[in-house]
């Protein structure tokens, strides 16, 4: 499903700042309100934020008029008739959310994929005002948009695959982190969240500590800059009360607003933040918000909501919490968070979920995996997924991604493998701050890095071709991991290079090694030495990289790729790649008799003479990647 041009529908706080988003994403973004007048503010909103970044520094006058050209209000919505994707941002009005899609439903190209920004309503609800609920997903953005990267994506029971894959990637390409989410209340972070400032609210109506007190250990406690209390009051009492509101209709009485927080709704005052901090109070206030936080993450992930991992990139990148919810399990042990539930458990029976008990039974701390494995048919696909770090390579990082390999080789029915990076990066390089830890003991670092330079060569020496798409920065290790994959894909936004020299260090993955042999020893000089970054263009220029597409070409770029040489016979390809990196070690006659050896054996599979006579017979061949007898 392509996307080419995207409809807006509100141009209000939310609705400006996800038309500017679409637009930085090179769509063409048609943005809508029903008068002029609103239009033209929205519009001006976008403008102003755009020119604020040029004045900050942070986008070029040439990137704003770029971006400004994406953008074309509209008061008419029949002009969104030939959207590919068109997303409601209007007020949080269930009525006004249905009649936009009913409404849309007509007018839209029946191919048109609809997506709700609903924080507080069910996406299927608002899907059923349209004869076509398979293509209606939510894309939840949080605020604000043009710079929370967050991006919660949502499935109904009905969205067609097609369409959420479509959410996903359009999430992607507008440079968000998309989390896959079910249609469910709160979805996955509000249902925390709201529970979260929920509490701190019942504690000042129970007397546990006042507002200061409260704000204080919260951000010690989740590592924040800004208290329940401030936040509200930022970001609007009514708000804060409507979403618990809705959850309490939807889920039930845990969600019921704090006394406290609907006198202030009915008021319309802030929150009093003056006030003395009680150290002496501080415990029990972290204690019960990280029962709270820790138990519903748990409940959502026991329901499938989303995974432990998405749950806490909500937490980390959407609410710019330090940890997540299961990282703050697993620092303060399980058995300990399940102890601080007891109390919350005895006013609201059920609290605890069955999940995090097993878990607690089972002796292990929850699995949080910074590297994903999907096997799809004949091609494994590799994630490096640690986006809050720029996919830097820990030893945690590491050893996972070693694990991924050893499963794609031990996998006969995978014959291609595709690496790419979740996020802005490939893969931003060795994790430094790890690094800096790790170096004051020489013994140490020499593991790490031997531990790295093992996981390089069992890509290297993997049967199955390694194509690494590179969808952002690849520096330092990051791109000696790329270089040592068979085939590289640049997208055009893509950034190489090694900035050791500058940490002074030097490159330690192979960088030296692999970039000297795949562009030459000057190439190789002027990118080490300097430690200077080069584009995608420069970086095929001299051969480091095969080629480079477009941002939205480069998943399907590598994927036709790693289905054509999927559709070879197994065993060629992979001496056929053996033989290739040999020439790494080989002079040219030892190399030859390498071939030789590989060739013969290759002659004896049965491939071969599939190969071979399928060839004769006109005919496809069909390949069991039978190892020579
Ligand atoms: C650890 C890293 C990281 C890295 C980025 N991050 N690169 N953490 N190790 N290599 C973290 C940042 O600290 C930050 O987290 C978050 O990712 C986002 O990065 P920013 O710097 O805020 O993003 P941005 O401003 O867009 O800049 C992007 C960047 C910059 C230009 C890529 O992050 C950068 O220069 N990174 C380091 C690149 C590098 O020097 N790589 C080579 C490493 S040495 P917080 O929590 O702070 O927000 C190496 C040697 C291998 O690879 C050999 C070992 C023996």
């Amino acid at each position: 499903m392509d996307i080419k041009t995207v409809g807006v529908v509100g141009c209000g706080l939310m609705g400006s700042g996800i038309a500017q988003t679409v637009a930085e994403g090179g769509f063409t973004t048609i943005v809508r309100e029903p008068t002029q007048e609103l239009l033209d503010k929205g519009l001006e909103r976008i403008r102003s934020f755009l020119a604020k970044g040029v004045d900050k520094g942070k986008t070029t006058p040439a990137r704003r008029d770029e971006v400004w050209a994406c953008i074309r209000g509209t008061t008419d919505m029949a002009d969104l008739a030939d959207c590919d994707l068109v997303i409601e941002a209007i007020v949080e009005n269930r009525d006004a959310k249905k009649a936009v899609f009913a409404e849309l439903d007509r007018i839209c190209k029946p191919s048109t994929v609809f997506a709700t920004n609903t924080s507080s309503f069910r996406v299927a609800e608002i899907a059923a005002a349209t004869k076509r609920p398979h293509l209606v997903g939510g894309l939840h953005y949080f605020y604000p948009p043009v710079i929370n990267k967050l991006l919660e994506v949502i499935r109904t029971n009905d969205t067609a695959p097609e369409a959420f894959e479509m959410l996903l990637s359009f999430g992607r390409l507008s440079g968000k982190l998309p989390i896959l989410v079910r249609d469910s209340p709160g979805f996955a972070v509000n249902r925390f969240f709201i529970a979260w400032y929920n509490e701190a609210i019942r504690l000042l109506d129970e007397g546990v500590a006042n507002i200061p007190t409260i704000d204080v250990a919260v951000c010690e406690a989740f590592g924040l800059g800004m208290g329940p209390y401030k936040l509200i009051n930022v970001s609007g009492v009514p708000l804060a009360y409507h979403a618990a509101v809705s959850l309490t209709e939807s889920i039930g009485d845990f969600y019921r607003p704090a006394r406290h927080l609907r006198q202030l709704y009915e008021s319309g005052q802030l929150w009093d933040l003056s006030g003395e901090v009680d150290p002496a109070r501080k415990q029990a206030v972290a204690d019960r918000l990280l029962a709270v936080v820790c138990g519903v993450a748990a409940r959502v992930a026991e329901e499938g909501v989303a995974t432990v991992e998405d749950v806490d990139r909500g937490a980390t990148i959407g609410l710019r919490w330090a940890k997540g919810p299961f990282a703050i399990m697993n620092d303060m042990g399980l058995e300990r968070a399940l102890a601080l539930m007891g109390p919350i458990e005895d006013a609201h029976p059920g609290f605890i979920p069955d999940l995090l008990r097993q878990q607690v039974a089972s002796g292990q701390p929850w699995t949080l995996r910074h590297v994903r494995l999907a096997i799809d048919g004949a091609i494994a696909h590799i994630t490096m997924s640690r986006p809050e770090a720029l996919n830097a390579l820990g030893s945690k990082v590491l050893h996972e991604l070693k694990d991924a390999l050893a499963q794609v080789r031990a996998n006969r029915a995978v014959r291609a493998v595709i690496l790419s990076g979740e996020g802005d990066a490939f893969i931003a390089g060795a994790d430094i701050k790890e690094m800096q830890a790790l170096a004051a003991r020489p013994a140490a670092i020499r593991e790490f890095t031997e531990l790295g330079l093992g996981v390089l060569r069992d890509i290297e020496t993997l049967p199955q071709p390694v194509i690494a798409a590179i969808n952002g920065f690849a520096l330092g290790g990051g791109l000696e991991l790329a270089l040592a994959c068979d085939i590289r894909i640049a997208s055009s936004t893509a950034r190489l290079g090694f900035p050791e020299v500058g940490l002074g260090i030097m490159p330690g993955l192979g960088g030296t090694q692999r970039a000297t042999r795949l562009a030459g020893r000057g190439v190789a000089s002027e990118l080490v030495l300097t430690g200077d970054l080069i584009g995608a263009e420069e970086a095929a220029r001299v051969g480091l990289v095969n080629r480079v597409v477009a941002p939205p070409q480069l998943m399907a770029t590598a994927r036709r790729l790693a289905d054509r040489i999927a559709s070879r016979a197994p065993v060629a390809v992979a001496k056929s790649k053996a033989a290739i990196l040999a020439t790494q070690r080989l002079p040219l006659d030892e190399g030859l008799a390498f071939e030789l050896d590989r060739s013969s054996e290759v002659m004896a599979t049965p491939d071969r003479v599939e190969g071979m006579q399928a060839f004769i017979d006109k005919r496809p061949p069909v390949f069991t990647g039978t190892e020579p007898q």
